[in-house]
Formats: C-alpha cells, sequence, structure tokens
C-alpha cells in the first residue's frame, strides 16, 4: 500500500504559487485578493477560516476576513457579496459555509461573480464544469485530481465509483473523473447493493460523512481509495474509510487527517491566483 500525502503534495503546489504571487507582485504591483465571509459562530468554521487565512498568507496573498453574526438577514449578506463583487481589489470571494437555517446557502453563493467564485460553487461554475468549459472548480476534488497526477494514477478506462453526490464534492469529482476518461458511477444514500458496486471501484472516492463506513469488503485489491470524509469518532478526527481495515488490501490511500484537506485549501489559493490572472487575461 501506497499512502497518497496530500500535505506533502500541497506543500509543494503551494511553493510553486508562492513563486507565482511573487511574479504577478512585480508585474502588476499588486498580490491577489481573497474576501472570506464568516457569519456566526460555528467553532469548525472558525478554525476552517484561520487555516485558509494562514495558507493565503503563506504564499503571499492579500486576505480579508469580513464576520458577522448569525442574525444577518439574506439581504444584507446579499449587499455585502455585491459591494464584493463591486470592488476591483478584490479578486476571489468565499462564503464559509454552513450559514445559519434562515439563510438559502445557494440563493447567496449564486450572487458573487462567477469570476470570483473560488469555491466554484456557483451554478455558472458547475454548468461550465458540466459542459467542459473553463471555468473555477470546486476545490475538493480540483485536489483530487492534482493527487491523482502526482502519483501518475491514470485514469483512463478505470471504473471510478463516486460514493456521495453533494454539489460540492461527489457531483464535481464525478464530471472531474468523467473528464479524465474514467468509467464513472455515483452512489449515494438510496443505492442498492452498495458493497458490489463499490468492489468493482478501481478508483474508490468517498464523500458521505459517515465514520470508518467503507471497510475490506466494499474495496477492491489493489484499489486507489480516496477518502473525503472528516469525521470525529472517540479516538479523534477519522474519514469515511476504515484505513485500519483496508490498509492491506488497496495500492494507494488518502490518510485523514493528511489527505484531501490540505489539498481543498491549496486548490482554493491556485482558484484565487486563476481569477486574479484572468483579470488580467493572463490565464
Ligand atoms: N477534506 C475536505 O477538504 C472536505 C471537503 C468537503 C467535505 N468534506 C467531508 O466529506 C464528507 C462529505 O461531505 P459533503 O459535503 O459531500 O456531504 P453531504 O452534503 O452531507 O453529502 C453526503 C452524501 O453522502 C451520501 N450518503 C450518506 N450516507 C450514505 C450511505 N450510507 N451510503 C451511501 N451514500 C451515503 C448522501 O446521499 P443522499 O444524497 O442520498 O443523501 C450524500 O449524497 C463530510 O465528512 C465532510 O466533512 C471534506
Amino acid at each position: 500500500m501506497q499512502l497518497l500525502d496530500g500535505k506533502l503534495t500541497a506543500n509543494k503546489i503551494k511553493k510553486q504559487l508562492k513563486l507565482e504571487v511573487e511574479m504577478l507582485k512585480e508585474k502588476y504591483n499588486r498580490v491577489p485578493h481573497l474576501a472570506i465571509v464568516l457569519v456566526g459562530e460555528v467553532e469548525a468554521s472558525h478554525i476552517y477560516v484561520r487555516n485558509k487565512i494562514k495558507a493565503c498568507q503563506f504564499v503571499g496573498m492579500d486576505v480579508t476576513l469580513i464576520q458577522k453574526d448569525n442574525t444577518i438577514t439574506t439581504q444584507d449578506l446579499k449587499t455585502l457579496i455585491h459591494n464584493l463583487n463591486n470592488d476591483d481589489n478584490i479578486d476571489g470571494i468565499i462564503v464559509q459555509l454552513p450559514l445559519p437555517k434562515h439563510i438559502d446557502e445557494q440563493q447567496i453563493i449564486n450572487v458573487i461573480n462567477s469570476n470570483k467564485d473560488v469555491d466554484g460553487f456557483g451554478i455558472e461554475n458547475k454548468g461550465k464544469l458540466f459542459s467542459g468549459l473553463p471555468c473555477l472548480k470546486s476545490a475538493t476534488p480540483y485536489g483530487i485530481i492534482k493527487l491523482l497526477e502526482e502519483y501518475n494514477i491514470d485514469c483512463v478506462g478505470k471504473n471510478a465509483v463516486v460514493v456521495g453526490r453533494s454539489n460540492i464534492v461527489g457531483k464535481p469529482m464525478s464530471i472531474m473523473l468523467l473528464d479524465k476518461h474514467a468509467t464513472v458511477t455515483i452512489c449515494h444514500s438510496k443505492t442498492k447493493n452498495l458493497q458490489e458496486i463499490t468492489k468493482q471501484a478501481d478508483i474508490l472516492v468517498v464523500a458521505i460523512g459517515r465514520a470508518k463506513f467503507i471497510t475490506k469488503d466494499m474495496v477492491k485489491q489493489g484499489a486507489v481509495v480516496i477518502d473525503v470524509g472528516m469525521n470525529r469518532d472517540e479516538n479523534g478526527l477519522c474519514g469515511d474509510v476504515d484505513f485500519e481495515d483496508v490498509k492491506e488490501i488497496v495500492g494507494y490511500i488518502t490518510p485523514v487527517p493528511g489527505g484531501v484537506g490540505p489539498l481543498t485549501i491549496t486548490m482554493l489559493l491556485n482558484n484565487t491566483i486563476e481569477a486574479f490572472k484572468s483579470k488580467f487575461k493572463e490565464a
């Protein structure tokens, strides 16, 4: 079994991005600038945002955090995003999810100008992804593609099974694997005989949010297993795959933590740089 080291790969990409930011600064006399909108007091969101800010600072990008309390109205949040859309000094905008229950997340995300939608969650970028057009791609699946490339894992003609069909991971992941010429099956909570399907997977991506759900009886010998899950059990942070159970039979696997997570943030930085460059028609 070989570990797919997301941390190592992310650090390598971040060093390249740092150099790119330095070059852009020399050329344009300013650096890409990410605005992060954080609503409410969800502890995990504050941790994710702190890590995003640190990563921006590492590559030398500007980052502005805008914090609002969870009583903010949908209208006020929309106005805030409109202002960021119209601010020439801001190249990328993300709204940290989840938002408070009274706010419709997709409605808010769709307000972000598609050229600044560096999470790639808005319908315009998703539609472009689906249509095979250049776009800002959802950071988590994009990071997984980068990880597969880093380890020279060829997807052409492979059976790829994606478990989970969320808008931010499962669905865009399936399209990106399809673009890599894999034969893709998408599974979800209503899938019948899940184990029979996952056992056929040469590449198995699991994004369901169920601790240690995938066990060795569900995995093909030698498979490439990508564990997106971030769960907490009695022993701390763990993935959707039972790592200890499957590690002897898989070919490659991402650890949790240190697998997909670090790449998600890195691809967010990458997207912000892409958004900056496309403004200057450099992309
Ligand atoms: N590492 C990272 O950077 C990163 C980024 C994003 C998410 N995550 C983690 O990835 C996990 C998934 O996140 P998400 O946002 O994609 O989750 P989500 O929106 O909750 O979607 C979960 C998906 O899993 C499916 N599912 C749930 N239980 C299942 C089961 N028993 N069998 C088959 N499918 C099942 C659901 O099916 P239905 O559609 O039928 O309900 C749904 O499509 C979470 O642990 C999250 O924390 C990690």
